[in-house]
């Protein structure tokens, strides 16, 4: 392991300042209990809590969570109307603590597919949080990484504006944060299922065995330790990172 400026401590003084999360594994851990799933759902709420609870002391200043993706409609009815309910119940229950932690709540993904309900408590649950500023909790619902880039463009050619890296960037919905340093995904599997297709481009993956209602504190330090021991190169060598060392000759 070699030493340069892009590397970050293990006691997490420039640890990741944006999280991302792939909350997998609600499902599997419900059913190793013989119980329903939407118990694994409950149960991932929690973990959630905890998560945020977590991150915000550890100085994070972005989390970004993955709650249901475009393609979680396929589920059973049972289980999307229970998500839905879940979400909507959530959030009425979890503003007033959130607001005491400091963290802003916003929704990336496509309204238009929500109910009007469900709409409108999405509304209400980020104009509540707006002036929070201690971290922003991009919760991602009803979002896939496709969507994203597509309805960009979209707009941008509604616009009749050129599409650039940077209008399409300025277009998506996560422009009003960096892009993620680490991408975590809980629950075993080791892909993407759609999450955060552009903004991920650079991001650290770590990939955990837990699944999501099992990601404890404990878990989450692993995945920074293991973050903060790696070298981000961007496309450089490793060379290019070392911090410019002392000249002898002319000290
Ligand atoms: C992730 O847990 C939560 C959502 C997709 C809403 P899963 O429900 O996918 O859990 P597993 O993968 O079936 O265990
Ligand atoms: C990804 O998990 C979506 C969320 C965590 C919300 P999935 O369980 O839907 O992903 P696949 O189907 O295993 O790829
Ligand atoms: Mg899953």
């Amino acid at each position: 392991m070699t030493h340069n400026a892009q590397r970050t401590t293990p006691d997490g003084s420039h640890g990741p300042q944006h999280i991302a999360i792939v909350m997998d594994g609600n499902g599997r851990w419900a059913t190793k209990r013989f119980l329903p799933r939407l118990a694994g759902h409950r149960q991932g709420v929690e973990s959630l809590r905890r998560c945020v609870r977590a991150c915000v002391a550890r100085g994070v200043r972005v989390l970004t969570v993955f709650a249901f993706s475009s393609e979680n409609w396929n589920r059973p009815p049972d289980e999307v109307s229970g998500l839905m309910e879940l979400m909507g119940k959530a959030l009425v229950r979890e503003v007033p603590q959130l607001t005491k932690d400091g963290v802003r709540l916003r929704f990336v993904g496509e309204r238009a597919g929500l109910s009007a309900g469900m709409r409108a408590a999405l509304e209400q649950a980020e104009a509540a949080t707006a002036a929070n500023v201690r971290m922003t909790l991009n919760v991602c619902f009803n979002y896939g990484g496709r969507w994203d880039i597509a309805q960009a463009a979209a707009t941008l050619a509604a616009r009749g504006e050129p599409i650039t890296e940077a209008s399409l960037h300025g277009a998506m919905g996560m422009s009003h944060v960096p892009d993620p340093d680490l991408l975590i995904r809980t629950g075993g599997e080791k892909r993407i299922s759609n999450f955060l297709l552009w903004q991920a481009a650079y991001s650290e993956l770590y990939f955990s065995d837990r699944l999501w209602p099992d990601f404890d504190e404990a878990a989450l330090d692993a995945a920074i330790a293991d973050y903060a021991a790696r070298e981000r190169r961007f496309g450089l060598t490793s060379e290019q990172l070392q911090p410019a060392q002392p000249d002898p000759l002319r000290a």
